[in-house]
């Protein structure tokens, strides 16, 4: 058997001859590394042409809904689009640490004890012995779920198809390999290979299987891009290292939507689940201090209730500083433009930091006025009432614009104790709004500064 050399980026994934020092596609320093493959696989291709299936009229396909089991785990089953699908191969993404090996144990667990089945553990990051301790925190004794140290993959196959788990776990990607590439551990081949694999075998005998991947320091999966084409769905398990909530998040499902997000808390016998995030990300609300605002976001089919702090203070080196967490930079550069230029704040010798409470990342413009406002209390040190929903999205002239699922907003904040709520004014002249709210329509952030600090 011949053997070829090349060497692959391990960023991009970019194929090359000869070593090059910097990758001519995505422009990244050192990132080649050598991979080899017999050149047999060529002969794989050719078996698995033999058994082509011929293309049919697409009105002949028939398909059977497939069965969803549960995880026992609400908040992990709806990420997922309702369950585990027979046979889809799912990643799960996250930090060090995070608590992927956690979830997914829990998960198992959840599993077996629904199906009365069994469940294949498989490890090549700890030891059999480290993954029992980790099982005993958590108060799951067993039979069901085996547990295997094993970091090649052609082992790992060949137990899981003599035992036929009801579920395979592979605690992560970057520890197996496989004996046809002789590149390392963890590289974008061996990545890319060994998921291929798995999914192979997860498609042909029907085992559900879930996948860790570890997460870069840019914050992409390790073995970029490549492994997110090949499974059906990804998640993304995120968490900041200040906070115990841990949020679940679709970024790709062929079994669902991917706005869905799972909430959690990491407790000391494990992930526990929040259903109701609401009253979690405004635990602050006794506290009437400048700065802070709440606004409600939307997460999937859900509405949140989340608060927004700002800080504002004199800037002591020239240059101001501006960041934020947890929203888009720019979008807040912008609206800090609109609220100097319309609204008349000087902000220009301010820092202003900006951080959405418990660690969650609020992508839409629904929440323009919530930080609008932050801004504006803390620069001011007026507070903004605490009962009071800030609700809009705001345009260049300082306008406040409509924002989508108005109602579904409102009655989250209704139900957690809100009672009254700024809206855009389009949104209450447009349609009676039952929420038992008291509801201030505003125009503009004029109206609004007025309305909140008598500006
Ligand atoms: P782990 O699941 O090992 O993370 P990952 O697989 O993503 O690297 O869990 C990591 C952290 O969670 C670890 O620092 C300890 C903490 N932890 C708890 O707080 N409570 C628990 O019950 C468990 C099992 C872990
Ligand atoms: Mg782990």
């Amino acid at each position: 058997m011949k053997k070829k050399g090349f060497y692959r980026c391990q960023a991009c994934g970019a194929v090359s001859i000869k070593w090059l020092g910097r990758c001519p596609d995505c422009g990244q320093w050192n990132t080649f590394v050598e991979e080899t493959v017999e050149s047999a696989s060529a002969g794989n291709f050719n078996e698995r042409k033999r058994d082509i299936e011929p293309p049919r009229p697409l009105s002949e396909i028939t398909y059977t809904e497939g069965k969803r089991i549960t995880t026992g785990i609400q908040e992990l089953d709806r990420v997922l689009g309702g369950g585990v699908v027979q046979g889809s191969i799912v990643l799960i993404g996250g930090d060090p640490g995070v608590g992927k090996s956690t979830l997914l144990m829990q998960a198992v667990n959840g599993y077996v004890n629904s199906t009365k089945g069994v469940g294949l553990y498989v490890s090549g990051e700890e030891s059999a012995a480290q993954i029992k301790l980790r099982a005993e925190r958590l108060g799951i004794v067993s039979d069901s779920i085996l547990v295997m140290a094993e970091t090649l993959l052609e082992n790992i196959l060949s137990k899981a198809k003599e035992l036929k788990p009801d579920m395979l776990v592979i605690d992560s990607i970057q520890t197996i390999y496989t004996e046809a590439l002789s590149s390392a551990p963890g590289t974008v081949g061996q990545v890319r290979e060994c998921a291929y694999k798995l999914m192979n075998f997860a498609k042909q005998y029907n085992i559900p299987t879930f996948i860790i991947g570890h997460v870069t320091k840019e914050g992409a999966l390790a073995g970029p891009r490549v492994l997110e084409h090949i499974v059906d769905t990804v998640l993304y398990f995120e968490g900041e290292r200040t906070s115990s909530f841990r949020i679940l998040r679709a970024v790709k499902n062929r079994f669902g939507s991917t706005n869905e997000i799972g909430v959690f808390e990491m407790t000391q016998g494990g992930l526990k689940q929040i259903l109701n995030p609401s009253e979690v990300f405004m635990q602050s609300k006794a506290v009437d201090e400048p700065g802070a605002v709440y606004t409600a976001t939307i997460e999937g089919t859900r509405p949140i209730i989340v608060e927004i702090q700002a800080l504002v203070s004199p800037t002591v080196f020239g240059m101001p500083r501006r960041t934020s967490i947890g929203i888009d930079y720019q979008r807040v550069s912008l609206l800090i433009a609109v609220l100097e230029k319309i609204g008349g704040l000087q902000l220009g010798l301010s820092d202003v930091y900006l951080n959405v409470v418990g660690g969650l990342k609020v992508l839409e413009t629904a929440v323009d006025l919530s930080v609008i406002l932050a801004i504006a209390s803390s620069f001011r040190e007026q507070p903004v009432e605490r009962d009071t929903l800030v609700l809009g999205e705001v345009g260049l002239a300082g306008e406040i614009r409509l924002i989508s699922q108005i109602e579904n907003r409102l009655k989250e904040a209704q139900k957690v104790g809100f009672k009254k709520a700024l809206v855009p004014q389009e949104a209450i002249r447009r349609k009676e709004l039952n929420t038992g709210l008291e509801l201030i329509g505003l125009k503009d952030i004029k109206e609004v500064l007025e309305y909140c600090f008598s500006l």
